[in-house]
């Protein structure tokens, strides 16, 4: 298959469109942030990359928390906008219903279906960026968004990015299971069992 180059540069498919709240001044602050993944498992971990003008990172470095947030397609136009403004111009703070946890500081999302309430751990210097590695203090759901106890993609609705064409989308179909789609013939292990066995070994 023939190959173009596009020069370095970080394309990954997608990626999630989250909101990332910190209290600026004792007032919360939203931006969006794609640039995002998970850490670590134990202990729960997520990084968030973040160009070092944003106005959410001074609060982060200010009380050491922030919180992630799934936000739902529902609200993407809340959403999109604290990707646009900064909270240097616009006061961020009122555009949505904010509760707080464990942490007191890291302002917390009610309209989000699903909250992480994170403490900072890591702050590396990437030059344009810093990637703020969180630990996990505390993960919050909508009650309506489990169904019989486990997470419900449908109901939470999160948007996907895709940077190349700046658009948010929907979820799309399920076309395969995982941990299951690619097993050998007579794998008769459930993927339940696998999944445990590859987390396990990292314990
Ligand atoms: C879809 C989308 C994804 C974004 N992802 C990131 C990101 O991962 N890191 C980042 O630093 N900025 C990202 N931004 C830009 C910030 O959200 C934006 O500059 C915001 O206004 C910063 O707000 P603040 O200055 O109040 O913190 C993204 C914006 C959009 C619209």
């Amino acid at each position: 298959m023939e190959k173009s180059k596009l020069g370095p540069e970080p394309l990954i498919m997608p990626m999630p469109a989250l909101v990332v709240g910190a209290n600026v001044n004792g007032k919360p602050n939203f931006m969006i942030a794609s640039w995002c993944g998970i850490a670590a498992f134990k202990p729960p971990a997520i990084t968030v990359a973040m160009n070092k003008a944003r106005y959410t990172l001074k609060g982060i470095r200010e009380n050491g928390t922030f919180s992630v947030n799934v936000p739902s397609c529902e609200i993407i136009k809340k959403t999109d906008y604290c990707g646009i403004y900064s909270g240097r111009k616009k006061d961020k703070s009122q555009i949505f219903k904010t509760f707080y946890g464990e942490l007191k500081t890291a302002p917390l999302i009610y309209e989000c279906p699903i909250n992480l309430e994170c403490k900072a751990l890591h702050y590396l210097d990437m030059r344009t960026h810093i990637l703020i590695v969180g630990e996990i203090i505390e993960t919050y759901i909508t009650k309506g968004c489990l169904t019989d106890g486990k997470v419900n993609p449908e109901k939470i609705d999160p948007p996907v990015y895709i940077r190349s064409t700046m658009k948010y989308h929907r979820l799309g179909e399920v076309f395969a299971s995982a941990f299951n789609v690619g097993k050998e013939n007579g794998d008769t292990r459930n993927p339940e069992t696998i999944l445990s066995n590859n987390i396990g070994g990292l314990k």
